[in-house]
């Protein structure tokens, strides 16, 4: 299969230095869902991507992605035809052509091997669809028999051909030699001057190839963008839809309209999301796993029975089973925490690993620690990890007790079942089972308070 995706307009309405097919739809480039979409139908393929407008940052972005698609580029924007034709020295005859556009994200990999079924059979397939409100797309013009004799478009339509309601998508799927020809031979003697592809529908039925039609399985599927507002309302339709598909597998959300998934977002059984969360890269929610309001997860494992209370945020950590997190606590990448670890609010962690049952509960930082089990972090801990130029590890082993308002100078050690009295600065190793303290004694005086000179 050759899979062509235009890709040259400008998209000025977007008013935007970025190409409109970069913009992205849950956080990944209108282009790029086409192309995973195109990339899913079975068999061997070739992509092409047609360039233009902001070509450069479209060619960079495939690259980026790791992406094997070629580029060719469509200096001028002549029409959908002319720009097929820039790719087909690519094609080849062997196999049938798809074309795509890369400004309609979400068409989804069944429909695409639908329409590539009808042109597997030497005839052309082409994806259209009934509109309540047709205005703007081209008109699929059948004949008695119900055949498909051409595409007309809006602006060069007659009030009975505007009347009809089958639109055409845009996307299609022809054989290839046959696309060859028909592309040299289209001419722009239309209202907009232009090369339309959509003429080559009225060439195949002049030589009477079977023209076949099917229409997506949903409507959104074929929704283009050309403006913010309709970019906003595809997120959306896009976000419903990765709702809807959650509670159908068993997921629970407290409000559907309310949950965005910028990635891939795996859930066991029995998981439940309060509203306003965002979950980004991949995250994957075991069995049981609660979610409370407005978390922002990415790229995050949470294990099973794990509960993340309001407003934390997770970045690249693990979350260990029966855990319970925040509010309002962060995880920075690198944090890994064993089986249930309580992790309270207002503390960050950073690249540390925290064992079984240990809790920081109120206002800490840890940074770059190795923390074992049953230990206690109390309120206000910090691990001074970083001396201006290095970083470095802090170590607490198991069931030590760290008492609040403590600094841990690092590189430094807390033995196993230590205690640190409150305040305490750390700057050389606390021996195991013992009480370690820095603070100064407490003393009492007696004393006058200062009273207020008379003026
Ligand atoms: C096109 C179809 C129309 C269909 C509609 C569906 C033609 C002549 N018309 O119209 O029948 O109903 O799409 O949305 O094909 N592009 C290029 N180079 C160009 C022109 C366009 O790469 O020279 C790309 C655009 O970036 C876009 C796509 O092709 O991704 C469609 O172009 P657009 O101008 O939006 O086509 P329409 O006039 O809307
Ligand atoms: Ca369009």
């Amino acid at each position: 299969m050759n899979i062509v995706i235009l890709a040259a307009g400008q998209g000025k309405r977007m008013r935007s230095a970025l190409p409109k097919v970069l913009h992205p739809i849950a956080g990944k480039p209108m282009l790029g869902h086409a192309m995973a979409s195109a990339e899913a139908i079975s068999g061997q393929h070739q992509v092409i991507v047609v360039i233009g407008h902001g070509g450069e940052a479209v060619q960079e972005y495939l690259e980026k992605s790791g992406s094997s698609a070629k580029t060719v580029v469509q200096k001028e924007q002549k029409g959908t035809g002319h720009a097929v034709l820039q790719a087909t020295d690519l094609l080849l005859d062997d196999a049938p052509t798809l074309i795509l556009y890369g400004d309609v994200p979400l068409i989804q990999t069944q429909t695409l091997e639908r329409l590539c079924e009808l042109a597997s059979h030497g005839g052309l397939g082409l994806l259209t669809q009934d509109m309540i409100n047709p205005h703007g797309y081209g008109r699929i013009v059948r004949n008695l028999d119900g055949g498909v004799q051409a595409i007309v478009e809006e602006k060069d339509a007659t009030s009975d051909i505007k009347a009809i309601t089958e639109i055409n998508t845009g996307l299609m799927a022809v054989p290839t030699p046959k696309l060859k020809s028909w592309l040299k031979n289209l001419k722009p003697n239309n209202a907009q001057g232009e090369y339309y592809l959509t003429d080559i529908i009225s060439l195949a039925a002049a030589e009477g190839l079977p023209v076949l039609t099917t229409s997506p399985d949903a409507p959104w599927e074929t929704v283009g963008v050309n403006s913010r507002a309709q970019l906003a309302e595809l997120e959306r339709t896009w976000q419903l839809e990765l709702a809807s598909r959650l509670l159908e597998s068993g997921v629970t959300l407290i409000d559907p309209a309310r949950i965005d998934i910028r990635g891939q977002l795996v859930c066991g059984q029995d998981v439940k999301i309060d509203v306003g969360c965002i979950f980004e890269g991949q995250v994957t929610l075991a069995d049981g796993v609660t979610i409370g309001p407005y978390c922002v997860i990415r790229d995050a494992v949470i294990e099973a029975g794990a509960v993340i209370q309001a407003y934390t945020h997770i970045d690249q950590a693990k979350v260990g089973s029966r855990s319970v997190i925040g509010p309002y606590a962060r995880l920075r990448p690198g944090t890994d925490l064993a089986a249930e670890v309580h992790i309270g609010n207002f503390v960050e962690i950073k690249n540390s690993q925290i064992g079984f049952n240990s809790k920081a509960n109120h206002l800490a930082y840890i940074g770059d620690a190795t923390i074992g089990s049953k230990v206690n972090v109390g309120a206000g801990t910090i691990t001074c990890n970083y001396d201006g130029v290095n970083k470095h590890r802090t170590i607490i082993e198991d069931e030590a007790f760290i008492g609040s308002d403590s600094q841990l100078v690092a590189p430094v050690t807390v033995g196993k079942g230590a205690t640190l009295g409150a305040g305490t600065t750390l700057t050389k190793d606390a021996p195991a089972g013992q009480l370690t303290i820095t603070r100064v004694k407490q003393a009492s005086l007696n004393w006058q308070r200062p009273v207020k000179k008379p003026k």
